[in-house]
């Protein structure tokens, strides 16, 4: 009997005390030495994983005034392969994917934005496509629903059902969440749009966003109408 009020009281507390870290995105309750700790571990994990010391040979594709963007191809250095890997774990966990495998993995290009303090801020995996689906415009009238639901009812209709001529997927575009709303995402597609085929430039109706997040639908529909 005690026990069992115990585990009640513990529960409670776990609830009241959640809160998000800023910077990695993990939810723990920061009264629990147990999440703490797992907190901690992840947290360091994951600036493990966005840093970038520079490597002798850069595939630079960009450069702006607060970072550059590097490209990683399939045969590129084991340490970049490595690092391409490790940030899109981090990126899979944060976007809820669990271990989805690249769908033409010796075709995807992975691009890294790094930032000034030589960390890792954006990345974009890109793949080769013959045909997508077009990602619908956002009807206004869901904007009080929460993240969750929204994902619920959306995720399967977010893109229309006619194929149409895309060249280039995007399976995965993430930017570090406390460097969001600076143009990263948007100078990481136009890099994209303009390496991705050598000698060609990709108009935005050849670029198609695979299974795109609430997040990814506002800035896709964002970046395609401008
Ligand atoms: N809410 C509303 N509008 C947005 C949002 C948002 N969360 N994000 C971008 N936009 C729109 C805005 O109009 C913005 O311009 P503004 O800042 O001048 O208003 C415009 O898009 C350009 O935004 P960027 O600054 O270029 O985008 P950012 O660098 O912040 O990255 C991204 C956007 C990648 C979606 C980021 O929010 C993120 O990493 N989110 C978490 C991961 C995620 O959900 N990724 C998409 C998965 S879908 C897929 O991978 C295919
Ligand atoms: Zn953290």
């Amino acid at each position: 009997k005690q026990d069992e009020d115990q585990l009640i009281i513990d529960a409670g507390q776990k609830q009241f005390g959640a809160m998000a870290c800023s910077s990695c995105g993990m939810v723990y309750s920061a009264d629990n030495p147990d999440d703490n700790f797992q907190h901690t571990q992840f947290h360091q994990r994951f600036f493990d994983s966005i840093k970038f010391v520079g490597w002798k040979k850069e595939r630079v594709v960009a450069e702006f005034w607060d970072g550059k963007i590097i490209l990683v191809l399939p045969d590129d250095r084991k340490y970049a392969i490595k690092k391409a890997e490790d940030v899109r774990c981090i990126v899979d966990n944060e976007l809820g994917f669990q271990q989805v495998a690249l769908s033409r993995p010796t075709q995807a290009k992975t691009y890294l934005y790094i930032n000034t303090e030589h960390m890792v801020v954006g990345c974009l995996v890109a793949e080769p496509l013959r045909q997508a689906y077009r990602v619908l415009e956002q009807p206004d009238q869901h904007k009080d629903m929460t993240k969750d639901d929204f994902m619920e009812r959306h995720r399967a209709w977010c893109c229309s059902t006619i194929p149409e001529q895309a060249l280039c997927g995007i399976s995965r575009i993430w930017v570090f969440s406390l460097a969001r709303r600076q143009g990263i995402a948007t100078r990481m597609l136009d890099t994209v749009r303009s390496t991705f085929m050598y000698g060609s430039h990709l108009t935005k109706e050849e670029i198609a966003f695979s299974d795109p997040t609430p997040d990814g639908r506002l800035f896709a529909t964002k970046y395609c109408n401008t």
